[in-house]
């Protein structure tokens, strides 16, 4: 007989490729089909428990996640390279979200609707979908499949998981860490494989109806073929796609506090947030004096080892690396490249100013700010997903409207204005389903709804009690206890009245 042949993949320690983090076998389409069987016998009984005691078991997965907070965040680290600050964070997103969900155990409502006839009674409930098949992104390990496989759990369904092949130890913490909480194994199963074969078995599980629901944080591209192929089987993918979020700098901004914004929301993980900055759009009357400010504060700024003090540490993997030198390949001789002492991966021959640490034991690139960027460039509808900014300029607000949508992407946008009206129109204007005001376009609070329009997403909302639309649905339910047939629209009693009256 044949050997199968069982491909694996490593997961190296982006800051020191040397360090493998895990050799991990990747799942094939049939095994992911199989978990999803696992999971669908599994979800039924699941479903069964009272909610207020699933809601128990999140509260378990809270207090083990806080209890696991700083080992787990240094994994997270060590596995996709984000500052260990930042991955505390990560880490911190998945206790808000359980402690916001473990409540939503004794909610959960429904609701009692009048009836329009007498003796008859309306109610409304939630019913878990089913399964859901959950595939995720690398660059926030813990927070996003959190913000998923929490409501899912807590809501009833069973859940099949692919986190991201980069991220597979990581993953395999966090289940451990539910099962633990008391989730039973079969209603988490966690698979890491490619993308390929996970594309493969999900059309698998839909065809086999094991998979009920998809949601899938990641490209565009991938969003657009996974939501295209859910709709085949009349269901609704739940979609976080990307985004070229933009930041509008107003004459009258704070900017020193608009420097600290797009710093962050720039520069934080890498730029490799959904939620990243994407471009900085700065209004003519302070372009200079502001783009001199960001550069010269990006140029300080310290980039190296994400366990020591710096402004953010190496890319995911090499593959996010060169992914960023494409993107570089994109500036053209009309910009002006700020920010660093170069630009792609930072090297011996290449290097950046007072970087921490070795370069070359890692993937780490120059921060990059590309200035003068148009509508007819390509960086500015591309989404960049590095350290790479671009910057461009305006002269009236409904211009910077224009821009920040005309990409086509909605996820989040920035504006630092002292302005109320600025404010106002700003929110009226931009399509972006998360507006900051004076705030960074990264760092939404785990409870309110999370998610874009356009290219960014079809509309789905994660967090808060919004992502409870995607994990159930309403099933109606009345009760006539008259004892007749009382039919609606037809035996309703008019109720006499003058329509001619008159004072
Ligand atoms: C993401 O990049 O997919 O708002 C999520 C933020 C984080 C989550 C980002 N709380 O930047």
């Amino acid at each position: 007989m044949k050997e199968a042949l069982v491909s694996t993949f490593k997961s190296l320690n982006p800051t020191n490729l040397s360090d493998v983090v895990l050799e991990t076998k990747l799942a094939t389409a049939d095994d992911i089909a199989d978990a999803a069987r696992r999971a669908k016998a599994a979800q039924k009984a699941w479903a069964k428990m009272p909610a207020p005691a699933r809601g128990r078991v999140i509260a378990n997965a809270g207090r083990l996640f806080e209890n696991n907070k700083e080992s787990l965040s240094k994994l997270v680290t060590r596995e996709m390279g984000k500052v260990y600050r930042e991955a505390l964070g990560d880490v911190q997103e998945v206790i808000d979200t359980c402690d916001f969900f473990l409540g939503e155990g004794r909610r959960l409502y429904g609701q009692t609707v009048p009836s329009e006839m007498p003796n008859k009674n309306l109610f409304t409930f939630r019913m878990p979908v089913g399964t859901a098949l959950i595939i995720t992104a690398g660059n926030f390990p813990a927070a996003v499949p959190s913000w998923y496989i929490i409501p899912a759990l807590l809501t009833g369904n069973s859940v099949v998981w692919k986190p991201s092949e980069y991220t597979p130890a990581v993953a395999e913490a966090m289940t451990a860490i539910f099962h633990a909480a008391g989730v039973p194994k079969d209603v988490l199963i966690t698979v890491v494989a490619e993308g390929k074969a996970t594309f493969e078995g999900m059309v698998k599980g839909l065809d086999e109806g094991t998979i009920n629901k998809v949601g899938f944080t990641g490209s565009t591209e991938v969003g657009r073929l996974i939501g295209a192929k859910v709709g085949e089987y009349i269901q609704s993918a739940c979609l976080e796609l990307g985004g070229k979020n933009p930041m509008v700098i107003m004459p009258d901004a704070d900017l020193e506090l608009a420097l600290d914004g797009a710093l962050f929301a720039g520069f934080g993980t890498a730029g490799q947030r959904c939620t990243s900055l994407g471009t900085l759009w700065i209004h003519d009357s302070i372009y200079d004096k502001f783009l001199k400010m960001y550069a010269d504060k990006v140029a300080s700024s310290k980039v190296g080892d994400p366990m020591e003090d710096v402004l953010f540490g190496p890319m995911i993997s090499e593959k996010y690396l060169e992914t960023h030198e494409q993107n570089l390949k994109l500036i053209k001789s009309h910009h002006t490249v700020l920010g660093s002492t170069g630009m792609g991966r930072i090297t011996k021959e290449n290097p950046r100013e007072g970087f921490v640490g070795d370069p070359e034991a890692g993937v780490f690139a120059h921060p990059t700010i590309v200035a003068g960027i148009t509508k007819d460039d390509e960086l500015y509808d591309t989404e960049t997903f590095g350290p790479l900014v671009t910057v461009g300029r305006f002269s009236t607000l409904d211009e910077a409207i224009a821009l920040g949508n005309d990409h086509g992407f909605g996820l989040s946008a920035a504006i630092y204005t002292s302005d109320p009206k600025a404010v106002w129109s700003f929110r009226e204007g931009i399509s972006a389903g998360m507006i900051s005001i004076n705030n960074s376009t990264s760092g939404a609070e785990a409870h309110l709804p999370f998610g874009g329009n356009g290219k960014s997403g079809n509309g789905s909302r994660q967090s808060g009690i919004w992502v409870l639309d995607q994990f159930t649905r309403w099933q109606s339910l009345n009760w006539d206890w008259s004892g007749k047939l009382q039919k609606a629209q037809m035996d309703n009693e008019e109720v006499p009245h003058n329509p001619d009256f008159k004072i």
